[in-house]
């Protein structure tokens, strides 16, 4: 236990809403395709990617994102895997790469690319070979939330500032993908990630109750369970959606 506020999300096996069996499903899926050439297009610390290189031996791989800290941790994760000759990971702008893969991971990031996701399914079909494959993770509305519950959750929230599943696909339709299978996670799985984000802080606390930063870290998470619970708790869901970038698209 440090001894300084420790930073959150260190209890999470990814960055996005995603169970330990769903992720598991996915890196066996995607490995069946045997890539050879893949992109983490803000990659956090690069737990998928990892692990879809883990379980496709002839493959290399790149991850991008703009947080140093983050990209350290899949570093020293890569080392301690033995994949790190395998593997380079970049602290940087996604809006940087380029190049063809023949499989893409998008998790949660599409921001990293255009806050549009229209736009960035298009960007994304750019960084993919034809005939690749493309895992794009993304939140949308479940429910239209009323103006008083847009009120309670993150600041200054917004209808544009998530999406509506089948305008997602119609999206990925348009910018050159067919959509090949389609999960939604669940209600638990939004939980489970909402209370690992800050779990490693909560513990933080109870430790250090009368440390200096203890009340502001305090009044923080008080803050940030507000917003979820009060605000997008069972409005948001995630969707992963496997598309195949058409020829020529
Ligand atoms: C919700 S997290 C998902 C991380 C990771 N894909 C995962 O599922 O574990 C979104 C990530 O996008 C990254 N990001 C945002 N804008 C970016 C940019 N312009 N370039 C690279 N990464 C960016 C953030 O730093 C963050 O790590």
């Amino acid at each position: 236990m440090t001894d300084t506020v420790p930073i959150n999300g260190l209890a999470l096996t990814v960055n996005s809403p995603i169970s330990g069996p769903r992720l598991d499903r996915l890196v066996t899926e995607l490995a069946t395709g045997e890539p050879t050439d893949i992109l983490d297009v803000g990659c956090g610390w690069a737990e998928l990617l990892l692990r879809v290189l883990a379980a496709s031996p002839d493959a290399v791989g790149t991850g991008i994102d703009l947080e140093t800290v983050d990209v350290e941790r899949g570093r020293s994760a890569a080392v301690a895997r033995g994949l790190d000759d395998r593997v380079r990971l970049i602290a940087g702008d996604a809006k940087t790469i380029t190049g063809a893969y023949d499989l893409v991971l998008c998790l949660g990031a599409h921001h990293a690319l255009d806050e549009d996701p229209g736009r960035a399914l298009t960007r994304l079909r750019r960084l993919t070979a034809d005939g690749g494959r493309l895992l794009f993770g993304i939140d949308y509305w479940l429910h239209t939330p009323p103006p008083e519950r847009l009120a309670t959750m993150w600041g200054g929230a917004d209808l544009q500032d998530s999406c509506w599943l089948p305008d997602v696909v119609d999206a990925a339709a348009a910018a050159g993908w067919r959509l090949l299978d389609l999960q939604e996670t669940t209600q638990q799985e939004w939980d489970d990630y909402e209370c690992g984000l800050v779990r490693n802080q909560e513990e933080w606390l109870l430790q250090h109750p009368d440390h200096p930063d203890a009340d502001e870290l305090r009044q923080r998470l008080d803050r940030s369970r507000s917003e979820w619970l009060r605000g997008h708790h069972g409005y948001l869901g995630f969707a992963c959606l496997t598309l195949a970038a058409m020829p020529g698209g």
